[in-house]
């Protein structure tokens, strides 16, 4: 069965939030399908946290609605939390118990986690050695670890991390990503992370949504996103005159030709169509003393989707 043919796990659908006169989501959508790591992608203040803390019961939203494995939030509040986990902000934990003690105290809050849920989630995130340890002896890469523990306690439909990466190095967030793979892939749970890093998200997510000022401004695969990014390449011409090189160019290239300086332009085409566009400018008597392939990168896609990136308030 395809992902879209399956029925969404969480389901926002025009949902708004306005903090004062601050509009934090603006008229937000999408849906995520089980088993699949969804990748929430913003800059800072893009409305990331504001959204997630909806989808978790934090507050409500002023309009609009989010379903959460069939339960609206709003009629079916509890049916509807009792099918997410997810962790927002540090998950308090009593450091100078273990681990195991932590997640049996916690499993008090929940109906039906027995012992062997503990085991198979302390298993999963990998602290099966060290579960007996108090959790003050833990790094902060494990202390997270224990925090998706937790939350994955009650095999909830949805887990949702926000910003799981921050403070991990790059092994911390490839082990991440190995769980949330695991998570999503062979136990069927829908996963939604965000952050503002595109590497960190390409690494561990199938699909992403991009947000910026609260607007969802985009919303594709990783591989397309990706193809998407390569597929307009910018080329620097070196000309002696870039002005007339320009004004030939402009008739069918109008809109993609910018930095026009002293001796060169810069212009995003097609690869293919490098080869027309030098023909074209020969033709009409411009000079071309280089040509010269910008490489862009994903993160400036990402940018360049975004605006700009930093948002200043
Ligand atoms: N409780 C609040 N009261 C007032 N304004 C808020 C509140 N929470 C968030 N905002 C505003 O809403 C906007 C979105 O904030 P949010 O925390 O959702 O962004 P974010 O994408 O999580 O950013 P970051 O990457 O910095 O965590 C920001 O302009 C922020 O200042
Ligand atoms: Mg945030």
């Amino acid at each position: 069965m395809s992902e879209q043919e399956k029925q969404p796990a969480l389901q926002i659908q025009n949902v708004t939030k306005t903090f004062g006169k601050k509009t934090a989501v603006d008229n937000v959508s999408f849906d995520i399908y089980p088993g699949e790591v969804f990748g929430f992608l913003g800059p800072n203040g893009a409305g990331k946290t504001t959204i997630i803390k909806m989808v978790m019961g934090f507050f409500r939203p002023d309009n609009g609605t989010i379903i959460i494995n069939g339960f609206n939030r709003k009629t079916h509040y509890e049916a509807a939390m009792a099918s997410i986990g997810g962790i927002v902000e540090n998950p308090e934990m009593y450091n100078s118990l273990s681990a195991r003690l932590n997640l049996q105290m916690y499993a008090r809050l929940h109906e039906g986690v027995t012992k062997e849920r503990i085991d198979e989630v302390l298993e999963l995130v990998g602290l099966t050695d060290r579960a007996d340890e108090p959790v003050k002896k833990y790094s902060l890469g494990m202390k997270q670890r224990i925090g998706l523990a937790q939350a994955l306690l009650h095999r909830p439909k949805v887990l949702i991390l926000d910003e799981p990466t921050n403070g991990l190095d790059p092994a911390g967030i490839h082990l991440l990503r190995d769980i949330l793979t695991q998570c999503a892939h062979e136990e069927g749970v829908a996963v939604m992370v965000s952050s503002h890093l595109l590497s960190e998200i390409q690494v561990m997510c199938d699909r992403i949504g991009i947000i910026n000022h609260g607007k969802l401004l985009q919303i594709c695969s990783i591989d397309d996103f990706v193809n998407q990014a390569q597929s307009s390449t910018v080329y620097r011409i070196k000309t002696s005159d870039p002005a007339k090189a320009k004004e030939i160019l402009s008739e069918k290239y109008n809109n993609r030709i910018f930095n026009v300086n002293e001796d060169t332009l810069d212009i995003e085409i097609e690869e293919e169509q490098i080869n027309e566009c030098v023909r074209t400018l020969v033709a009409s008597g411009s000079d071309i003393l280089g040509v010269q392939k910008l490489e862009s990168s994903l993160e400036e896609a990402f940018l360049e989707i975004t605006g700009g990136g930093v948002h200043v308030e």
